[in-house]
């Protein structure tokens, strides 16, 4: 990989929040204390925080000001009109049904339209929406192609679906599906987006056999910036008018604000189907509140409304991808694996090859994830063993997903560039004597998503 430089900001700081110190040895104690689960971390007293970028980005003047002119109304408030209205003209469907986050906008739609038995066919899943399908005895169905399983193809557009196996599927289980998902950019994936030429056959595929089409779009303007620079014939395209083409093929979104709408909290159903819309909405008023603010309060509606106008400036979008991909080409120079190429929102650690001495069953994962935060006060998450590892049911044996990784995921507009050199210079101190690093043990764990709750010891 060349190396990138690193990118200027294109903003500046008006408003700081100070990092605390950390010495090792109180890592040390802390780790213990947290059973060696960086979950179980008081906050304060995590130096830098790669665990999600999620809900943690920085707000502008902007949305702060938004923020003052929340309209609290239960009903019509001025704030939801002003979000409607944004995410319609982004988006272009009919209907914008608000919800606390993205896995609610999920719940709402699978609990409406899925029957036992359904099939919901997506690139990959996120694991929300993959729980959320199979709560309710369907199944949640991976289609991507085999690029996307490998770490060391360096692809412009690994998010892609397998349409060949998209068609497959349709053609033996059309019937049982009720809704065919892309997830952009693909998280499950190494974030890696989706082509326009991808999303075109897609959406042709689902029209052909009338299957409506939706997208998980929460990162959709990182998609649409991948697509403006690597997808010949859209070089002088507007991210916007990108991201409007790539919703025109389908028939409606779940969004979660948290990421593209650079909010720390809210999501959406939004969709063109009026029976469907007001099925989702009866499913709304139950469980997460009236029409016009589902779960929300009205300013948190408006700062979604200025955050979906902001994410589609192409220097912050610049400036963002450009950010990750420096965090990856440091990474490369100081030899640490990662899967190829940098994601639009983080970079995957391929932690079994950066620490061989370690088998699977040792969570090698797991122990660098312990192993960032004792060395450097920075937390990551472990996306392998612990988080997907499951126990064969007729053999006993445990099974291991494919890739072993930590993801190092940055949130929107709150690091700066030698905060990302720092966290490279800490990965290349373990890079240099992996033998340090200690394998795990799980101690204690629960039956469902274990990672945000096991304890564990080390070896
Ligand atoms: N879909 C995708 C692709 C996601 O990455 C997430 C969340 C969701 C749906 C659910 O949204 O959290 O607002 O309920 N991803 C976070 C992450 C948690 O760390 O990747 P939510």
């Amino acid at each position: 990989m060349t190396m990138i430089p690193p990118p200027v900001e294109p903003f500046r700081i008006k408003m700081i929040e100070s990092i605390g110190r950390t010495t090792r040895r109180e890592r040390e104690k802390l780790l213990r204390a947290a059973g060696f689960n960086v979950f179980g971390l008081p906050a304060e007293k995590v130096g830098i925080d790669l665990l999600t970028d999620s809900g943690t980005s920085a707000m502008s003047d902007r949305q702060w000001a938004g923020i003052m002119m929340g309209d609290e109304s239960y009903a019509g408030a001025r704030s939801f009109y002003r979000f409607e209205k944004a995410v319609r003209d982004l988006f272009g469907y009919a209907f914008v049904i608000p919800t606390h986050q993205g896995r609610a906008a999920e719940r709402i739609l699978f609990e409406t339209i899925l029957e036992k038995n359904s099939c919901v066919p997506s690139n990959i899943h996120f694991d929300t929406t993959r729980a959320n399908i199979e709560f309710r005895k369907a199944k949640a169905v991976d289609l991507a192609g085999a690029w996307a399983y490998d770490p060391d193809v360096d692809l412009p557009f690994k998010g892609n679906m397998d349409v060949d196996k998209l068609e497959a599927f349709l053609e033996k289980n059309g019937r049982r599906v009720p809704v065919v998902m892309l997830t952009v950019t693909n998280n499950s994936g190494g974030g890696q987006p989706v082509s326009m030429a991808n999303i075109e056959r897609v959406s042709a595929v689902c029209r052909r056999r009338k299957i409506p089409f939706f997208f998980d779009a929460c990162r959709f303007a990182e998609n649409a910036w991948f697509i403006k620079r690597r997808e010949k014939g859209y070089e002088r395209w507007s991210v916007r008018d990108i991201a409007r083409k790539m919703f025109s093929f389908a028939d409606g979104a779940t969004m979660s604000a948290k990421k593209d709408a650079l909010v720390n909290m809210g999501g959406f159903v939004t969709l063109n189907d009026p029976d469907l819309a007001v099925r989702l909405k009866t499913t709304l008023i139950i469980g997460e509140g009236f029409v016009t603010y589902g779960g929300l309060s009205g300013r948190d509606l408006e700062a979604i409304a200025q955050g979906l106008t902001e994410v589609l400036d192409e220097s912050y979008l610049e400036h963002r991808t450009a950010q990750v991909a420096y965090l990856g080409s440091l990474l490369d120079e100081a030899g640490v694996p990662c899967i190829k190429p940098a994601g639009g929102h983080a970079i995957y650690v391929l932690a079994d090859r950066l620490l061989p001495h370690l088998p699977r069953d040792k969570y090698p994962g797991w122990a660098l994830s312990v192993a960032l935060y004792r060395e450097a006060g920075i937390r990551t998450v472990e996306i392998g063993g612990v988080m997907f590892g499951h126990k064969d049911p007729k053999t006993g044996r445990q099974v291991f997903p494919a890739l072993e990784l930590v993801r190092l995921a940055i949130p929107r507009r709150v690091y700066t560039a030698s905060h990302l050199k720092f966290v490279a210079e800490a990965l290349a101190a373990i890079a240099r004597r992996p033998e340090r690093v200690k394998g795990v043990r799980i101690v204690e764990e629960p039956r469902f998503l274990r990672h945000f709750t096991a304890r564990f010891e080390e070896i």
